[in-house]
C-alpha cells in the first residue's frame, strides 16, 4: 500500500504505526505504563522486572541506536540538513538514554518496578521512531535541501523544540534534586516540587518533551515525526492525569491552582 511517501514498505509501517498509537491512547485510560516508584509493577506477581536507571537505559538504547543505522543507508546522509537533525536526534536521546538515568537519584530499598512489557512497547515505538524519521530524512523527504534552514517551518519549529527540551531538562533537575545526593533511606521518597514549570502544572517535565516532539515534527514536517508525538501524547497526557490526582491523594497542601499538565486548561 502506498499513500504518502511511495514506498510500500514505509507507508504501511506508518499507517500500523498510527493504528498502535491510538491503541497506545486508549490503553492510557485503563493504568499508565507500570514503571517508576508510583506506578511500577511492585504489586504484580512473576515476570522480568528492571530497576529504573537499568529499565531506562534499556528501553531507550534503540533510540540512540537504530536512527544512526538507517539514517546511514539512506542517499542524503551526508547533506547539511539531515546532518542537522541527525546531531539533534543523537543530543537528545544521548538525555533521555543515558544522562538522565545516570543522573537518576533512586530511592534505597525501591523494589524493581519496570516491567518488561513498557520496555517491549518502548522498543517497538523506538524501531518505529527511528526507521520512520531516519529514511525520510535521507530517502524519501525531498524538501531537505540548504534552503529549508531558511524555511519558517524549520525556524519556528526548532524555537518549539529548544523550549520543550530546556523545560523538560529544567524540571527533571528540580524533580532529581527533590532527594538527597548520598542515598538517604529515612529522608521521604517523594515531596512536592516547586519552581519553574511546577508554578503552573504538576509535569511540565511531560509538557516539555511533548512540546520538544511538537517542535521536532514542525521543523522536519514529516508524518513520521508526527507518529511519535502521537505517542508521547497518548502516553504522557494520561500519565500525567495519574500523577497528578496522585498528589492531590498523597498531599493535603498540594497547590490547588496547579493544573495537570496544560497551564490553564488540563
Ligand atoms: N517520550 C515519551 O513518551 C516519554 C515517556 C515517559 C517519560 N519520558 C520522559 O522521561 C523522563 C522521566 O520520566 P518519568 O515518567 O520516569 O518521570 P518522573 O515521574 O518525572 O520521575 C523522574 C524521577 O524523579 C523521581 N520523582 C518524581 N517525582 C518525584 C517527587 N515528587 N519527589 C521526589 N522524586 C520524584 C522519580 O522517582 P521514582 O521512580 O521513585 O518515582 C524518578 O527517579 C521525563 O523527562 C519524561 O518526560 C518520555
Amino acid at each position: 500500500m502506498t499513500w504518502y511517501t511511495g514506498d510500500a514498505l514505509y507507508d504501511t509501517l506508518l499507517l500500523i504505526g498510527f493504528g498502535y498509537a491510538l491503541l497506545v491512547f486508549a490503553a492510557s485510560f485503563v493504568g499508565t505504563a507500570a514503571y517508576g516508584g508510583r506506578f511500577g509493577s511492585k504489586g504484580r506477581r512473576g515476570g522480568v522486572k528492571l530497576g529504573s536507571r537499568a529499565g531506562w537505559i534499556i528501553m531507550e538504547l534503540p533510540g540512540l541506536l537504530v536512527f544512526p543505522v538507517i539514517f546511514f543507508m539512506g542517499p542524503n546522509a551526508y547533506e547539511a540538513v539531515p546532518l542537522f537533525f541527525l546531531a539533534v536526534w543523537m543530543f537528545h536521546y544521548s538525555n533521555r538514554a543515558l544522562v538522565t538515568p545516570m543522573l537518576m537519584r533512586v530511592q534505597p530499598g525501591s523494589a524493581a518496578s519496570f516491567s518488561l512489557g513498557v520496555i517491549i512497547a518502548g522498543w517497538i515505538t523506538l524501531f518505529l521512531h527511528g526507521y520512520f524519521n531516519a529514511a525520510y530524512l535521507t530517502e524519501f523527504g525531498d524538501q531537505y535541501t540548504r534552503d529549508w534552514f531558511q524555511d519558517p517551518r524549520f525556524q519556528i519549529g526548532l524555537v518549539i523544540y529548544l523550549f520543550g527540551f530546556g523545560l523538560n531538562l529544567h524540571s527533571d533537575r528540580i524533580l532529581r534534586n527533590l532527594r538527597p545526593k548520598q542515598p538517604d533511606p529515612d529522608a521521604p521518597r517523594y515531596r512536592i516540587p516547586y519552581g519553574g514549570g511546577f508554578r503552573w502544572v504538576t509535569c511540565p517535565q511531560y509538557l516539555g518533551e511533548i512540546l520538544s516532539f511538537t517542535g521536532f515534527a514542525v521543523m522536519t514536517w514529516n508524518l513520521g515525526a508526527v507518529f511519535v508525538l502521537a505517542m508521547t501524547v497518548g502516553n504522557l497526557v494520561p500519565r500525567a492525569l495519574y500523577t497528578h490526582r496522585w498528589f492531590h491523594k498523597n498531599f493535603d497542601d498540594y497547590p490547588p491552582e496547579r493544573r495537570a499538565i496544560f497551564p490553564g486548561l488540563l
